[in-house]
């Protein structure tokens, strides 16, 4: 499958006006995505845990124009207020997706957004936000083009969040979400993401996911830099080919319910993504003393007691920690009593793996 089929045909219905409500998850990648090619395309296959509490509200509202207009045209609310600075990157994402959306300019919108984490939490809510922005366009194509089924919808509505931001064609399913070619897994594409197709054993399924808030401050190097960096970094090809075989490993634990063998690739994945991003130039260090404190009292606390709870990290100094819901009380308490002290004003958000974006 190439791009060229998410081009639509001629619509068949005529849409004056209307308003369309999705909600979409955040998401947390096992194997991470670090490093991509033009157009959005991943250098490596990722897999990932939709969540359920992170997540982005948008409502989309569209009035046909008498004649369509030379540029895109809508208004941004973030939070029930205007939001200037959010609309280049509305502008950058309309741009590249006009081809696939060619009514784009015949209409006037009007977006509302708002996040259900508090907005300088430090988390990224590019996942979330672009996902329940592109199913929210994608209701508009199903009204123009009734005939669409519902897996092209969600096939497109995927399609889309990734021109949008990568990960966020992540967001779109749920609970286990594989983006990128990767020739062990039937039907996965650098396109879009896919519902992991194979088994997966009870233990992995209502995971947790307690997040962290080790800095909540603005992202000290933005995810297209850093991808960015993977550029010419000495270690690069090496990095792709060990996450096609962290993937294709993950697949039999999946089946098995090895916890052990999860903790492991799931760690490992994460230190390495910060491992790059040490070892790129020019270099980062993101973690912070108190993001280093708590994997070491995560370990501790392991070797103890024989928990599987376990950690990983995306592009910042928060903490994502991850345990199976079979462990949920002795593990809480633990968060509570040993690593709460480490969260900046003490906070952290309580998620668990979630099943997909809804319309509201
Ligand atoms: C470290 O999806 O934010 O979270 O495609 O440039 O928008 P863009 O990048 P983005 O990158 C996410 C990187 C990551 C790992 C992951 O989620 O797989």
């Amino acid at each position: 499958m190439t791009e060229t089929a998410f081009i639509p045909d001629s619509y068949t219905a005529t849409v004056q006006k209307g308003t369309v409500t999705y909600k979409s998850p955040s998401n947390i990648a096992l194997v991470k995505y670090w490093g991509k090619k033009a157009h959005q395309i991943p250098e490596n296959p990722s897999i990932s845990f939709t969540l359920d509490a992170c997540a982005t509200t948008t409502k989309l509202t569209y009035e046909k124009r008498a004649e369509k207009a030379s540029d895109f045209t809508f208004d941004l609310f973030f939070e029930g207020k205007p939001k200037e600075d959010f609309k280049p990157k509305i502008i950058t994402f309309f741009e590249r997706v006009e081809k696939y959306l060619p009514f784009l300019k015949e209409y006037d919108f009007t977006i509302e957004t708002q996040n259900s984490f508090p907005h300088s939490s430090g988390i990224a809510s590019s996942a979330s936000g672009m996902s329940a922005l592109s199913l929210c366009l994608m209701s508009l194509e199903k009204e123009l083009n009734p005939s669409m089924t519902e897996e092209q919808f969600k096939q497109k509505a995927s399609f889309l969040a990734r021109l949008g931001s990568g990960s966020a064609c992540r967001s779109i399913e749920g609970d286990l979400i594989v983006w990128g070619a990767h020739e062990q897994t039937q039907g996965s594409s650098d396109l879009f993401g896919i519902k992991y197709p194979y088994e997966v054993h009870e233990n992995f399924k209502r995971y947790h996911d307690t997040i962290l808030l080790v800095d909540k401050g603005e992202k000290q190097v933005s995810s297209t830099v850093g991808h960015g960096l993977m550029h010419g970094h000495p270690f690069a090809q090496q990095r792709f080919a060990q996450a096609h075989e962290n993937l294709t490993t993950l697949q039999e634990i999946f089946k098995t319910g090895d916890l052990k063998a999860f903790i492991k690739i799931v760690e490992s994945e994460a230190l390495t993504l910060h491992a790059m991003m040490m070892t790129s130039m020019p270099y980062f260090i993101l973690m912070k003393p108190n993001t280093l404190s708590i994997i070491n009292k995560i370990w501790a606390f392991r070797e103890r007691t024989g928990s599987h709870v376990c950690f990983t990290l995306d592009a910042g100094a928060n903490v994502h920690v991850l345990y199976p819901e079979n462990e949920a009380t002795e593990v809480y308490e633990f968060i509570k009593d040993e690593l709460v002290g480490y969260c900046q004003n003490g906070h952290y958000i309580c998620d668990r793996i979630g099943f997909g974006a809804k319309k509201l």
